[in-house]
C-alpha cells in the first residue's frame, strides 16, 4: 500500500501569490488549500534557504503538509539585484524605483526565480523554477502582483500583468517549480499527491 493522498497547504502572506499557487496545483490535479500566515523571513542570499526556513517555521504553527515559495527578480544589469531582497525592494522603491535604476541600462535582461519548499513529514525538499525575460521601460497591465507589470517572459510580448493567471501559469517561474515538485513527489512517493 502506498502513502495516503495529501492535501497541500499553500502558506503565504500574499493572497495573490497564494491564489496563483492554488490554481497551479489544481491544474496539476493536486488538492490544495490557501493558508494566509504572517511570515517571519530570514535574510539570506539564497532563496532556497529562505523558503526552507519559512516552511519549517510555518510547520511549527500549522503541523500540516505545506508548501512555501520564496521568489525573487534577478536583473542582469544590476548584477542580480534585487534577487533575494525583492520583497523589501518592492516595499521601499517599488516598480518605479527599479525602472529608475535601469534608466539607460545596456541590457534589460532579467530572470524570475522561485524556490519552493515542501514539508510532508518525513519529506522536506526544495525545488527551483526560473523564467527569464526582459524588463519593460514602463509598467503595463493590471493583473498579477509585485513586479508583474514590468516583466515580459521570453517568447512573449505581454508582461505577466497583461496575462490571465492561467496564461502566466503556463510560463512562470512559480509554475515550473510546482511542476517539478509534483512530478518528483509522484515519482518517489506514488499516490501521495
Ligand atoms: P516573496 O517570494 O513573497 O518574498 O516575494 C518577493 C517579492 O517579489 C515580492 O515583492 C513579490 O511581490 C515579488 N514577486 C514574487 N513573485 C512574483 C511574481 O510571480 N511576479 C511578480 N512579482 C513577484
Amino acid at each position: 500500500m502506498g502513502p495516503a493522498k495529501v492535501k497541500l497547504h499553500v502558506v503565504t502572506n500574499n493572497a495573490k501569490k497564494g491564489e496563483e499557487a492554488v490554481k497551479i496545483l489544481e491544474s496539476l490535479g493536486v488538492e490544495a488549500e490557501l493558508v494566509l500566515l504572517e511570515k517571519k523571513e530570514i535574510q539570506s542570499e539564497k532563496l532556497e534557504e529562505i523558503a526552507l526556513h519559512s516552511a519549517r517555521t510555518a510547520y511549527l504553527t500549522l503541523r500540516k503538509p505545506l508548501v512555501v515559495d520564496d521568489s525573487g527578480l534577478f536583473i542582469e544589469d544590476l548584477n542580480g539585484f534585487p534577487g533575494p531582497y525583492s520583497s523589501y525592494v518592492y516595499k521601499t522603491i517599488g516598480v518605479k524605483g527599479i525602472l529608475k535604476l535601469m534608466e539607460g541600462a545596456p541590457t534589460r535582461k532579467a530572470c524570475f526565480k522561485t524556490a519552493l519548499a515542501v514539508i510532508i513529514p518525513p519529506i522536506e525538499k526544495v525545488y527551483v523554477g526560473e523564467t527569464c525575460g526582459t524588463i519593460t521601460t514602463e509598467p503595463r497591465g493590471t493583473g498579477g502582483f509585485g513586479f508583474d507589470p514590468i516583466f515580459v517572459p521570453e517568447g512573449e510580448i505581454r508582461t505577466y500583468a497583461e496575462m490571465s493567471t492561467e496564461e502566466k501559469n503556463k510560463v512562470s517561474h512559480r509554475a515550473k517549480a510546482y511542476k517539478l515538485m509534483v512530478e518528483d513527489l509522484r515519482k518517489t512517493w506514488r499516490g501521495i499527491l
